[in-house]
């Protein structure tokens, strides 16, 4: 049984070959990292365009390094939400283009869902325990789910304003980092003190599992707004192409002090409303995806923090966007006859549960 997702929801153009929802036969990932690293984010339009490039490239490729025909496949899966519409779009009529050509059925897998899925799909040796929490830390995304035996969803808590990835990818901008500024700032707090600089984070009411970054964002302008930093910024934005050791040389040991402690604020944010996810639902597991999941430092934390129940982390290659995971869902819906047609929509908003 082998499926060929598709995932185009945001920046990087992704095809992959499973085989019954577990065997990785292909995998290929496009960034466009190189096409938005100037401007300090994605920008929409610029995404769509290098879809409509890569799409058929990247999806060939994935098929060549299968081994696979369009003739040997089960189900064509695709990325149906959330994520930018003009980005999901490609994806979404390509498939159903091959679908319609090829007489193969179509499946819609949520993009949430998929970074769930990825961590399911590598934990054969010692398999998720269900019910599991599920904390979804991207650029788009900071979720907390209930995952369900049958998963089924049941949302927790959400961030009420920045994703967490966003927050690192605003920071990093403010300084004169490069985008995407996670990996950059994860690579830097080793080499600052996370004690140093306190941030202090305003009470929230309401939903106490749910996230807040913008005030700790709004921290870090204030930080750099009392000090003289546009030399020490300047000279970092001019750099081509910078290396780790580039960006050290380039960044005082207040401002590498600074970054480590706000990474700190982040991973305990996490982790705090995390494990108080697992201990209110009883987990039998607690599940860390999305780009952030690779973060070292949250890696670290969960290994040395008292967790409730075992946790699982993807490997790097399958924590940020990749179709893999879009495959394993989608195995899922396919066993249950969960089908999309030709009427399938990219929805923008798409949500996994209320
Ligand atoms: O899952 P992903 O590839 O795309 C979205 O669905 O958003 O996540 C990308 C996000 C970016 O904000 C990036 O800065 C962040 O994940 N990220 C990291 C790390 N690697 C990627 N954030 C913190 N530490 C990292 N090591
Ligand atoms: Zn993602």
């Amino acid at each position: 049984m082998r499926i060929l997702a598709i995932e185009t929801s945001c920046d990087e153009t992704a095809a992959a070959v499973v085989e019954d929802g577990r065997r990785i036969l292909s995998s290929v990932v496009a960034s466009q990292m190189a096409t938005h690293g100037k401007y300090g984010g994605v920008v929409p339009e610029l995404a769509s365009r290098e879809h409509l490039r890569a799409i058929v490239p990247v999806t060939r490729l994935a098929l060549e390094q299968a081994g696979t025909s369009f003739d040997d496949l089960s189900a064509i899966a695709v990325t149906e939400g959330p994520g930018l519409v003009g980005s999901l779009l490609v994806g979404i009529t390509y498939a159903k283009s091959i679908c319609f050509a090829r007489n193969l059925p179509l499946i819609g897998v949520n993009h949430i869902e998929g970074h769930i899925h990825a961590v399911i799909l590598e934990s054969r040796e010692a398999p998720v325990e269900l019910p599991a929490v599920a904390l979804v830390v991207s650029g788009g995304h900071t979720h907390l789910f209930e995952v369900r035996e049958g998963f089924t969803y049941r949302l927790l808590g959400r961030t009420r304003d920045d994703a967490a990835g966003e927050a690192y990818d605003k920071v990093a901008k403010l300084l004169g980092f490069g985008y995407p500024g996670g990996p950059i700032i994860d690579q830097l707090a080793p080499h600052g003190n996370p004690r140093a600089v306190k941030f202090t984070l305003a009470h929230m009411k309401g939903n106490k599992l749910d996230f807040s970054f913008s005030g700790l964002k709004t921290a870090v302008l204030r930080w750099v707004e009392r000090r003289d930093l546009a030399d020490e910024i300047e000279a970092r934005r001019k750099l081509q192409n910078p290396s780790i050791e580039d960006w050290l040389r380039w960044t005082p040991q207040a401002t590498l002090d600074m970054l480590a402690s706000f990474q700190r604020t982040v991973i305990e944010e996490l982790l705090r409303r995390a494990i108080a996810s697992a201990e209110e639902t009883g987990a039998r597991a607690l599940i860390v995806s999305g780009g952030v999941a690779s973060n070292a430092g949250l890696r670290a934390a969960a290994r040395e923090a008292h967790l409730p129940c075992p946790f699982y982390f993807p490997t790097p290659a399958l924590s940020t966007d990749n179709a893999v995971m879009i495959a394993a869902a989608a195995f899922v819906k396919f066993r249950r006859g969960a089908f999309a047609d030709l009427t399938l929509r990219a929805q923008a908003n798409l949500a996994l549960a209320d």
